[in-house]
Order: structure tokens, then sequence, then C-alpha cells
């Protein structure tokens, strides 16, 4: 389903929603075979309802979460570099787009380089899509937005044609890219690949191997937002699906593997319990210490960036760090001779 909005910025925006009906069900079932596995994990993706998503907000402006403010900085300090790495006049792709604030820097930077811009933004919540494109259309009159609603993937596939004569630039900001395993990741760069062209490229924000010390911290902070980040997952699995966890009894546990160069986070059982859930009917039991695996933040390394770029057809042309290194924007390329 596809709509118009008309008002303050007639026909300037259009929004694709891809919303599939099955994703509530998919919820239970997830959450299901996730507790029943052995060991027991829960997806990263059912983090961001509505206070998981404010969680995560504040979590960017918390001082020990860096990640944020690193690239906001290599952002505003090389934009116009970075958009003049990629020839002629462009399109704006981005993933996972949110609130889409970091994207307000490359927005300027393109504006003053053409007279219009058309900005693709795909995003899993299409009330953050129409926030966020009502905000930007206000601010940028010679803006248009053509925004889908739904996952990376059946994102990708619904895109139309990007206007004739113009190069695709792609984002993908954030360490996202650290949220998915190895062969998550080039299954995602394999499909953002198969919608670029030659001359088109992809930004990609990754976070970067440091002391462990730094990392721990950066996801077990000492006011302890981001412990509330991973347990709300317990209470949406109570509000949603009837269950009855006690989230006093669950704590928040973060691990830095640096043979893998991961970030590992759990929610660790305080004490052997049972835990009932209503939809589906089930039971579930915790030894004390058991743990639930959340998430895994992979951190990575420039030698490492470029392999994994050119494992899925892209050379990673341009890097950009802060001033303390601690992150990259990393802009790939689609390599000469993969060019379609
Ligand atoms: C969204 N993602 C890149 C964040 C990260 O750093 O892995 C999610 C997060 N989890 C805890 N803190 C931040």
């Amino acid at each position: 389903m596809s709509q118009t909005y008309p008002g303050a910025s007639a026909d300037r925006l259009r929004i694709h929603n891809l919303a599939r009906a099955e994703a509530r069900n998919s919820f239970a079932e997830d959450v299901r075979a996730g507790l029943l596995a052995e060991p027991k994990k829960l997806l990263p993706k059912y983090f961001y309802d509505e206070l998981g998503s404010q969680l995560f907000e504040a979590i960017c402006l918390l001082p020990e979460y860096y990640p944020t403010r690193a690239e906001n900085e290599i952002l505003t300090g090389y934009a116009d570099e970075i958009v003049r790495a990629v020839e002629g006049p462009k399109t704006l792709l981005e993933m996972g787009s949110g609130s889409a604030s970091k994207t307000r820097c490359i927005i300027e930077a393109l504006l003053k380089q053409q007279d219009e811009l058309l900005f693709v933004p795909v995003d899993i919540s299409a009330t953050a899509l129409e926030t966020s494109s009502r905000v930007l259309l206000q601010s940028y009159p010679r803006l248009r937005i053509e925004a889908y609603a739904g996952d990376y993937y059946d994102g990708l596939a619904a895109l139309h044609e990007r206007p004739e004569g113009t190069r695709t630039l792609a984002l993908f900001l954030g360490s996202n890219i650290g949220n998915f395993d190895a062969d998550e990741a080039q299954r995602f760069l394999r499909a953002m690949r198969s919608v670029l062209r030659a001359g088109d490229a992809l930004l990609l924000g990754a976070d970067l191997k440091k002391e462990p010390a730094v990392l721990e911290a950066a996801y077990n902070d000492a006011l302890g937002v981001t412990a509330a980040f991973n347990l709300n997952l317990l209470v949406r699995i109570n509000r949603e699906l009837e269950a009855n966890f006690d989230t006093r009894a669950f704590r928040h546990h973060v691990a830095y593997n640096a043979e893998i160069g991961c970030v590992e986070t759990y929610i660790e059982s305080q004490r052997a319990q049972s835990v009932r859930m209503g939809k589906p009917g089930l039971e579930i039991h915790f030894a004390e210490g058991e743990r639930i695996h959340t998430e895994n933040s992979y951190k990575y390394d420039l030698a490492g960036l470029s392999r994994m770029a050119e494992e899925t057809g892209f050379v990673r042309a341009r890097t950009w760090l802060d001033e303390r290194e601690q992150f990259s924007s990393n802009l790939l390329m689609v390599a000469e001779s993969d060019a379609v």
C-alpha cells in the first residue's frame, strides 16, 4: 500500500507500507523458539518497541556510549568530502533511517551541490518514517521523500527506479552492521550491492576494535540504561505474550569476546525459576545463572572491512575516522570488475 501526504509538503512525500500482517505472530513464534533453544536466545530486533526505541535514544546520549558521538563528529566534519567522493547528482538511500537525525549533514551537503534531492529511507517503523519525513520536508524545501516501511530486504526488493542521471549514495549508519553475524553481514551487503550500479556507493558505519574495558562500559553503563533496554525485552514479552517474567529476578550481563571481536549481551537468571507464557501456552525453566543471549555487537578493523567489502562486490575506497579513532565511516564503491 502506498500513500501520498497532502498538506504543507504536498506531493513531496510518499510512503510505501510493506508491513506484513504476520509480524505479531512471528514475535510469538520467535520468542517460543528462542526460549526453547539450547542455549536460550532472543532476537535483538525485538528491543525496539516504543519504550525500547526511547531507551536506545537515551543510550546514544550516555557518556560511555561513544559510537553515536564519534559518528556524528565524522559526519559533521566530512559530509562535504563524503558526498564529493561520489560523482555527479545523487539520490540518497538510507537503510534503517530511524529519526534520520545524522542524515541531515549528508542531506545539507548534497543540497549544496544539486538543486533538488530525492531521499529514499527504508525503516521497519512507519511511524518513525512519517515523523522524520515531515520534519525533514519542513527543513528542506528542495527535498522529496519516497519512503519504504518494511524490513531491509522487503524494502530493497520494492525500491522503484531512481531518477535518471543520478548516482545512488546509500547509507547504513550507526554501527548497525555490527549487530549482524558474518553470514548476515554478507547477505545484507550483497542485497545492497544488487540494487546499486557502477559509480554508486554505500557509506557504512562500523565501530572499531578497542580495549575491552571501553567496550564493556559502552554496553554496561553506570546509570543502568542499557540494562533497562535489555530487560525491557522481558517486559515486552510479559505485555504482548501474557508472560510472567519477574524482571527483578534477571540481570543484564555483558562480555567482550576479544577472539571474535564481539560484545555479547545476555539476560541472566539470578535464581532457579519457572516462567509461564500465555501466548503460546508454555512454561520455561531457568537454572540459576542461566543466560538468554540477546545481542551481538561486532567490532571491526580496517583490514576486515576491506575483506568484507571485496567479498560482497565492493571496494573500500575511503575511510574517515573520528579524532580518537574509535569509529569508522567507510565509503564502499561498487567494484569496477563487478559493475553492471
Ligand atoms: C543499534 N546497535 C548498533 C547498537 C549497538 O551498539 O550494537 C544497539 C545497542 N545495544 C546496546 N547498546 C546499543
